[in-house]
């Protein structure tokens, strides 16, 4: 299994800048709608999903896939599926063990067999454990935080149906106080449990090794969030002066930072020129 970065974006523009970016690396690539997104939206899924459908087009040659972050309502992660998006997070995290699985379990089913793509057009990522720190509208505080226990991960795997998994073995949301202390121990217990694709949150602020040994060690995508918020917002905030009045001369400063960033993060990540394991992609 080989990975693929996923990036969140609270913007249209900043979708054009992702795939920009992961055009450039001859790389697939993940766009995440933070939940912050879709409300900015109207919460219009179906807004979100047709301008990824149009970016698929635009760019045949870039794999997209759409994916609805840390999502909690059921029925709208439901809609999210027929409306288009390839891969739906269901974000249990902070129930039971046995309502997390509750949860899980039914969008899986649903997603697998309600995508517009056909029988499993639509996969599906669960957290188990929680991550601290605040990024959109997640919040866990420090005391919140619970790691992935391992010895939970097959059955859980197992009797949800999911395709990925999102772990918690010390990133957290957010910018980070100190430098994160990874727990490659739990993942290397947790790999050996399960062959379904584990997913690394809070990817802003990782040091570059650890990354590295995360990917070594069989993580299969990466999540990145409030990074790109910044460097969108400060290429736009260069662009500011009092006797500039066309948008695109404000705003195209930002989608060309992010699509930079994302071009450096292909190059860390090591995507360049390689199709990395896509979870499912518009076609
Ligand atoms: O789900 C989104 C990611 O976990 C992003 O985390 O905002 O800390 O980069 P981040
Ligand atoms: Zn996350």
């Amino acid at each position: 299994m080989q990975l693929v970065c996923a990036f969140n974006f609270s913007t249209l523009e900043e979708m054009v800048g992702l795939v920009e970016g992961a055009r450039a690396k001859n790389s697939p690539v993940i766009l995440m709608a933070s939940l912050g997104a879709v409300k900015y939206y109207n919460n219009s899924l179906e807004l979100i999903a047709n301008t990824a459908k149009g970016l698929a087009m635009a760019y045949p040659d870039v794999p997209i896939c759409l994916h609805l972050d840390h999502a909690t309502d059921l029925e709208q992660i439901k809609q999210a599926v027929v409306c288009g998006f390839t891969n739906v997070m269901i974000d249990a995290s902070k129930e039971s063990f046995e309502e997390n699985i509750r949860r899980s379990k039914e969008i899986a089913d649903f997603a697998h067999n309600h995508s517009p793509y056909g029988i499993n057009g639509c996969s599906v990522e669960a957290e188990l454990g929680m991550l601290a720190g605040h990024e959109d509208e997640v919040h866990v505080e420090e005391s919140g935080k619970a790691y992935t226990d391992p010895s939970l991960v097959h059955e859980f795997v197992e009797r949800t149906g999911v395709d990925a998994l999102a772990v918690s073995i010390g990133t957290a949301h957010g910018y980070y106080k100190a430098a994160p202390k990874i727990r490659f121990d739990l993942l290397e217990a947790i790999r050996k449990e399960t062959d379904v694709a584990l997913v690394l949150h809070g990817g802003t602020g990782v040091p570059e090794e650890d990354f590295r040994k995360c990917v070594a060690m069989g993580m299969s995508k990466i999540n990145v969030g409030t990074g790109l918020k910044k460097i969108f917002t400060d290429g736009v905030k260069s662009a500011i002066k009092p006797e500039e009045n066309d948008p695109r001369k404000v705003v195209g400063p930002g989608r060309q930072a992010v699509a930079a960033a994302i071009e450096a993060n292909c190059d860390l990540f090591n995507c360049t020129g390689k199709t990395p394991y896509v979870l499912k992609s518009i076609y």
